[in-house]
C-alpha cells in the first residue's frame, strides 16, 4: 500500500502553466483570456515553462478528447488533473444539462477558481474540486452531483505520465470504481509511448528535462514502451484500451499556422507516436 499525500504531487502543478501557454496559439476557448489570467496571478513564470512548439501537440490532445467525449453523449464528466483547460467552462457554458466536475490538488484548484471567476461567472454546473487523484475518497465525494441512472465519462490530459507505474494503478483504479457503479468510459490524452518521447526529445530537447528538474517526475522513465504495454498494464487492472492517433485531429489544428509549421513537419516531428485513449471496462 503506498502512502501519500497532496504535497508529494505539488511540484506537478506548474506543468500546468506549461501546457496552458501553448494553447495560446490555438482558437480553443478561452486559452487567451486564461494565459492574461495565470500572468496577472503569477508575479513571476518561470521562462522554461513557456515553450511555444508544444502547442501542436497539446491542441491536438485537447481536440482529440473533445471529440472523444462528444461521441459518447454524456453529460456527466469528471476530468481529473485539469489545470487550467478551459473545457469544463466551455462545455458547462454551452450546455446547462451538463454536470462537470474538475478535481485537482486543492492549491491548484483555488488558483483555476481565481483566474477563471475573473473572466467570467462560473456557472451551476461548473464544479471545480480539490482532490487528488489517488484518493478514491475524492472520486467519491463528487458523485453526488451525478444522476445514479446516467452514465459518467472520465477524463484526463497530461497526469499520468508523471506518476510512477504504481502510483498510475491507484488512479486507474479508482476510475474503475466509478464506472463500475455508473457505467461509462475514460477517455485520456495521455497515450504516448516511449517512441514519442524520443521524437519529443528530438522536436524540443529540453522538455523532458525541463520537466525533471521542475518536477522531480521522470517523464521518461514513467513512460510506456509501447502500446502493447499499455494493453498489458491496464487490461490487468480490468480496462480494455482503444487507442486514437493524435494525427487523426490534424486537418483541426490551427496552431501550425500560427507558428509557421508545414503538415509534413507537424505529423511527423509534433503528433507521431501520440494517442489518447478510450478505456472500458472489461466485462467480466
Ligand atoms: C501537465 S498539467 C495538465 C493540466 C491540464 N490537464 C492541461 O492539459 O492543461 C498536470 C496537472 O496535474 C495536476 N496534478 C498533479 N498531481 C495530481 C494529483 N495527484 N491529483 C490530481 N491532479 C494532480 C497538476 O496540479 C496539474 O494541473
Amino acid at each position: 500500500m503506498i502512502k501519500f499525500d497532496d504535497s508529494q504531487f505539488e511540484d506537478i502543478i506548474p506543468t500546468a502553466i506549461l501546457t496552458a501557454y501553448p494553447r495560446t496559439f490555438s482558437n480553443i476557448t478561452y486559452s487567451k483570456q486564461i494565459f492574461e489570467g495565470i500572468r496577472t496571478y503569477y508575479e513571476t513564470i518561470d521562462e522554461n515553462l513557456i515553450v511555444d512548439r508544444l502547442a501542436v501537440e497539446l491542441e491536438a490532445r485537447s481536440k482529440l478528447i473533445d471529440r472523444l467525449l462528444a461521441e459518447t453523449g454524456s453529460t456527466q464528466i469528471i476530468e481529473f488533473a485539469s489545470g487550467f483547460s478551459s473545457r469544463g467552462i466551455a462545455m458547462a457554458e454551452f450546455n446547462p444539462d451538463i454536470q462537470y466536475v474538475e478535481i485537482d490538488l486543492p492549491k491548484m484548484a483555488d488558483v483555476k477558481r481565481k483566474v477563471l471567476g475573473n473572466i467570467t461567472s462560473i456557472p451551476h454546473n461548473l464544479h471545480i474540486v480539490g482532490g487528488n487523484a489517488l484518493r478514491k475518497a475524492d472520486f467519491d465525494k463528487v458523485c453526488d452531483y451525478f444522476d445514479a441512472d446516467e452514465q459518467v465519462t472520465i477524463v484526463n490530459e497530461g497526469l499520468l505520465r508523471y506518476l510512477t507505474f504504481d502510483e498510475k494503478a491507484i488512479v486507474a483504479k479508482n476510475i474503475r470504481t466509478i464506472l463500475e457503479k455508473f457505467g461509462g468510459v475514460w477517455i485520456s490524452g495521455d497515450g504516448g509511448t516511449k517512441a514519442f518521447r524520443n521524437n519529443q526529445n528530438k522536436a524540443m530537447p529540453e522538455i523532458n528535462t525541463t520537466i525533471l528538474h521542475k518536477t522531480g517526475r521522470n517523464t521518461i522513465g514513467n513512460a510506456f514502451e509501447s502500446q502493447d504495454h499499455f494493453k498489458k498494464f491496464f487490461g490487468e487492472l480490468g480496462f480494455s484500451v482503444e487507442f486514437h492517433s493524435y494525427t487523426e485531429i490534424q486537418d483541426e489544428l490551427t496552431s501550425p499556422k500560427a507558428l509557421g509549421l508545414t503538415q509534413d513537419e507537424v505529423r511527423d516531428k509534433l503528433l507521431a507516436y501520440a494517442s489518447a485513449m478510450v478505456f472500458r471496462l472489461k466485462k467480466a
